[in-house]
């Protein structure tokens, strides 16, 4: 028998992230910081390829009933998943599907405002990557965007002896595969301890050995065990993109489109000389090594007046998605860690905890009518980079919004009974996801059920024997569980709740 993995991992899931990138609202921001036109705020049409477990898919969908949502995956488990969790959360505007990337090629689907594919292109292989090519040449409207995130170089190449070395040895030994991950990671960590020639020369592969071996096993068992690997350079995927008719549009990332955050001092003439997009992005990834991106493309650029771009930027409004008192006011850029200037950012941020806003009202604030459009711009930019805020979708809306959302996330509410698995809600507000993890969760409905929540998150978890971990240390008695998750009440209630409730997360 043929394999239909085509030498992707199948034997286990993936796992159930959420990528906020994927959102409309963020990629429509994205866009209009680059100062290009934006797909459809009505009645959008959105694909994700390779969609996992379609928690992503989901959320957005029940985040933004407005538009028409299509994933596909060849895995069955993950469909079958996605499917059970569309069921819970009463979605019908999305339509997943158990098709392979060849497959989804003549998918009879309208055409299309947005395609995603997040964590997809370096990992398969180069036939797999061209069924993907056709299928946005087939389905991706004129002016349509696509979202495409993968493993890249020049940051790559120092680790790609290291991938391979995990791979084989994955390959070589036999059982089950998450102890071949185990089993490959202690080969390897035995290989980095003995004067391993490559190791020494290569501290960064020792460092990125150290970090692999805390991760989640699921998801290095589908990051490393794939017969197909391949970082690319963002040239190569302009090239491979274009018989589709895509060009580079912008970076996902927002930090990314800020040049004191990518270009060291002494590169900014260099920089400056270079005028190909393209090649500056290439030159980019140079400057701080690269290892993975997340880039936007489109099918017919429509560039927007600068008039045009300043009226949608003023009319565009910003929620933080952290409590305030929690934002630390420094962050890791490409460059470094960097420290928010107190002046900008205190301010905004305390407005902006009052409510959302738009960068308009923003501009006529007292407290930062000291502030230029430009500046508040970037610093608002880096907030929702550094994911401390977002971009809120329109009011009008709203209320359509927060029926699906509130169903999608009871759905999530009642499975955090039995795992932890989902760590995201949805917020109508932004058409987007928030973090929460299951002790918060089971906490939440706790409260929401006007329970003592600490008492009612115990019940759950001792009933199955879980028990919370302080400071890497389990916390043995009932008693030292309890208070840990009375204090965790406390900071939800004061921390967390709030947000929740500005989100619209809650009632
Ligand atoms: C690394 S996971 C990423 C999942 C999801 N996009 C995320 O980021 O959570 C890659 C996914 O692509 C799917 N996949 C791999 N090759 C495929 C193919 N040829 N056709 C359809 N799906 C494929 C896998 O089953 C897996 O769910």
């Amino acid at each position: 028998m043929i394999s239909w993995s085509d030498g992707y991992v199948t034997e286990i899931e993936y796992t159930h992230g959420f990528y906020r990138e994927l959102a409309p609202a963020h990629l429509r921001f994205a866009l209009l910081c680059a100062g290009l036109s934006l797909p459809p705020e009505q009645g959008f049409t959105w694909a994700e390829l390779g969609c996992g477990q379609g928690f992503t898919a989901n959320l957005v969908a029940a985040a933004n009933p407005q538009g028409h949502f299509f994933a596909t995956d060849f895995n069955p488990s993950h469909i079958a998943t996605a499917h059970r969790f569309q069921s819970a959360a009463a979605l019908d505007n999305i339509t997943f599907s158990e098709n392979s990337f060849e497959q989804y090629v003549e998918a009879d689907l309208p055409p299309l405002d947005y395609v995603c594919l997040h964590g997809i292109y370096s990992w398969i292989s180069p036939e797999n990557r061209a069924h993907i090519v056709e299928f946005m040449r087939r389905h991706l409207k004129p002016s349509g965007v696509v979202y495409i995130s993968y493993n890249c170089y020049p940051g790559w190449a120092a680790l790609m002896p290291l991938q391979r070395l995990i791979y084989e040895q994955g390959q070589a030994s036999g059982g089950p595969i998450l102890e071949r991950v185990d089993q490959a990671l202690q080969f390897v960590q035995r290989l980095s301890d003995s004067d391993s020639g490559y190791f020494k020369v290569n501290p960064l592969a020792v460092q990125r050995l150290g970090q692999l071996q805390k991760q989640n096993r699921h998801y290095l068992a589908h990051e490393y065990f794939n017969e197909h690997w391949h970082p690319l350079f963002v040239t190569q995927v302009a090239a491979e993109l274009s018989p589709a008719k895509l060009m580079f549009a912008a970076s996902a990332n927002l930090l990314d489109h800020i040049d004191a955050l990518n270009i060291p001092q002494s590169a900014r003439e260099l920089f400056a000389s270079v005028k190909d997009p393209l090649q500056r992005q290439l030159l980019k990834d140079y400057l701080i090594n690269q290892q993975f991106r997340r880039d936007l493309f489109i099918r017919g650029a429509v560039r927007l007046s600068s008039l045009e771009q300043l009226e949608k930027l003023r009319q565009q409004g910003f929620v933080l998605t952290q409590p305030a008192a929690s934002i630390p006011f420094k962050f890791q850029s490409a460059l470094g860690e960097v420290s928010l200037q107190a002046d900008i950012y205190r301010p905004l941020i305390e407005v902006l905890s009052q409510g959302p806003a738009t960068l308009g009202q923003l501009t006529q604030h007292a407290d930062l009518k000291q502030l230029s459009l430009e500046r508040l711009l970037e610093a608002l930019m880096v907030l929702v980079g550094a994911n401390w805020a977002a971009p809120t979708l329109p009011e009008a809306d709203l209320a359509q919004r927060r029926q699906s959302t509130e169903r999608f996330n009871q759905a999530v509410l009642d499975q955090s009974q039995y795992g932890a698995d989902l760590q995201f809600l949805a917020s109508p507000l932004t058409g987007s996801g928030v973090g929460l993890d299951r002790i918060e969760q089971l906490l939440l409905v706790g409260l929401i059920r006007k329970q003592a929540a600490a008492a009612f998150a115990w019940g759950v978890l001792s009933a199955q024997k879980q028990t919370l971990v302080k400071d890497g240390q389990p916390l043995k008695t009932a008693e030292e569980n309890l208070q840990e998750l009375r204090q965790k009440e406390t900071l939800l209630v004061q921390q967390r709740l709030p947000l929740l409730k500005q989100l619209q997360v809650v009632a």
